[in-house]
């Protein structure tokens, strides 16, 4: 008796949990194979950042096949089914002022030597074409996005020379502000606002993004800043990697009402996976991950969102996404949620091509505009690291100071001269 209760306890236990797998093993089934049908592509990874961190940047001594270090290397890439990615050549605040042109060149270089190295896995791409050709290859194909504004040295020719360079993205600010930008620690009440979102100069970069075909992304920039660039720009915003404030209210994450723009903007928020914008704690699961694909659908629809899982930029991640290898879980639960294909395909890569796409149209269609040479201000980004080649400074000009120091010894040495003669 007892053991017939046993086994017929076993036995259910053993049917229900059959019945959960089969169920399960059929949602990641259909996962896969969207994701053969349309590419992943992620907004946001910080790989390049850990070659440095971890590396100096030496690849020859790395071996992206197994590193394991990182919550991304080539094996997890493959199992993730990572069609495309923004790597992101990201170098800290700390640089601005610094060296922060040279760190970032170094980690558009990097990116370019993991291609190189590794043609069979990466292909470098810069347009919505380049990531369907790769992903019809079995290739990740491999974009980059400069993280923060710093990273230009408030020069509109190092913008153009990054976007030569092949970078795609630009996100206004990191976790500092800069001499035209506001910058998320603003609206935490952390830091004082410099600029109530962007200055004349932040403004001119927004046109002059929009006429190259350079993303504008608004991770990490205040609120102000994210709507006076949804005021401004021809071409669709991305968040390459952000949640959804009304989720987890995080400065880094974005309001309803902007959800709302974005959606107008055909914009694109792409979920940033960090347990601390997840669920604003130290631990999260895939389900709370969803939660916020599941919120930014209802407010600005399945056409505005997608995948930023800033992998390898973050500390802690949700338990079952521990590494790129376990995006597919994601698009499992979606389709658990009852996302249809046309939803989840979306989410997955399309939203993310129709949005680069129509930069690419937006850029086409300003061909015949000149670049804008105009600098920033000199008395805006003066400081003793920066000469004032080039700018015409008048009397009253901010290096008054410096220029009357060298007409006195000009005039001493004229004086020398005369004297000498
Ligand atoms: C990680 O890689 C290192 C170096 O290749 C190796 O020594 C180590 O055993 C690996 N660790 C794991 C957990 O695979
Ligand atoms: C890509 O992979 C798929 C599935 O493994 C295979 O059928 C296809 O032939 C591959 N394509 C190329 C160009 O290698
Ligand atoms: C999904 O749809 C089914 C069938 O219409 C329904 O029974 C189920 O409650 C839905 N699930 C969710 C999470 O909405
Ligand atoms: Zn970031």
């Amino acid at each position: 008796m007892l053991f017939n209760v046993i086994s017929a306890v076993c036995l259910s236990l053993w049917v229900s949990s059959c019945v959960v797998n089969s169920a399960e093993d059929l949602y990641m089934t259909r996962a896969l194979k969207l994701m053969s049908e349309t590419p992943l592509i992620d907004g946001h990874n910080d790989l390049p950042w850990q070659l440095r961190k971890q590396f100096n940047n030496e690849l020859n001594k790395v071996d992206l096949h197994t590193l394991n270090s990182t919550h991304t290397n080539i094996k997890k890439i493959k199992d993730g089914r990572l069609g495309a990615q923004f790597w992101s050549a990201y170098v800290p605040c700390e640089t601005q002022y610094k060296d922060a042109v040279r760190q970032t060149l170094e980690q558009i270089d990097v990116v370019h030597r993991m291609c190189q190295k590794y043609p069979d896995d990466f292909m470098f791409a810069t347009s919505s074409d380049d990531i369907n050709n790769a992903f019809k290859m079995n290739k990740t194909a491999s974009l980059i996005g400069v993280e923060g504004g710093h990273s230009i040295d408030s020069s509109l020719g190092t913008l153009r020379t990054m976007y030569h360079l092949g970078v795609r993205y630009l996100t206004l600010t990191h976790s500092c502000n800069t001499p035209w930008a506001d910058n998320w620690l603003v609206d935490s009440g952390s830091e004082p606002s410099e600029h109530n979102g962007l200055s004349p100069f932040g403004k001119q970069l927004v046109v002059e993004m929009n006429r190259l075909g350079m993303l504008i992304d608004l991770a990490h920039v205040t609120v102000a800043g994210m709507n006076q660039v949804l005021d401004m720009s021809k071409a669709p915003v991305i968040f390459s990697h952000s949640s959804a404030y009304t989720i987890c209210p995080h400065k880094r994450n974005v309001p309803d009402d902007v959800l709302r723009r974005v959606k107008e903007k055909r914009g694109i928020v792409m979920v940033n996976f960090y347990n601390d914008y997840v669920t604003c704690s130290k631990i999260a699961k895939i389900s709370d991950v969803a939660d916020h694909f599941d919120h930014i659908k209802k407010v600005g629809g399945a056409d505005i969102v997608g995948f930023g899982g800033d992998y390898d930029g973050v500390t802690r991640l949700p338990e079952g996404l521990e590494d790129v290898s376990k995006v597919p879980n994601v698009v499992a639960e979606l389709l658990r949620r009852n996302w249809t294909d046309v939803e989840v395909k979306a989410a997955l890569g399309n939203n993310l091509l129709r949005v680069l796409s129509e930069a690419e149209k937006v850029r086409d269609d300003l061909k015949d505009t000149e670049p804008d040479d105009v600098p920033i201000p000199y008395d805006e980004v003066k400081n003793t690291c920066r000469t004032s080649y080039g700018y015409q400074i008048s009397e009253s000009g901010a290096i008054r100071p410096l220029s009357s120091v060298a007409l006195v010894l000009t005039l001493i040495l004229q004086a020398a001269v005369m004297l000498t003669a």
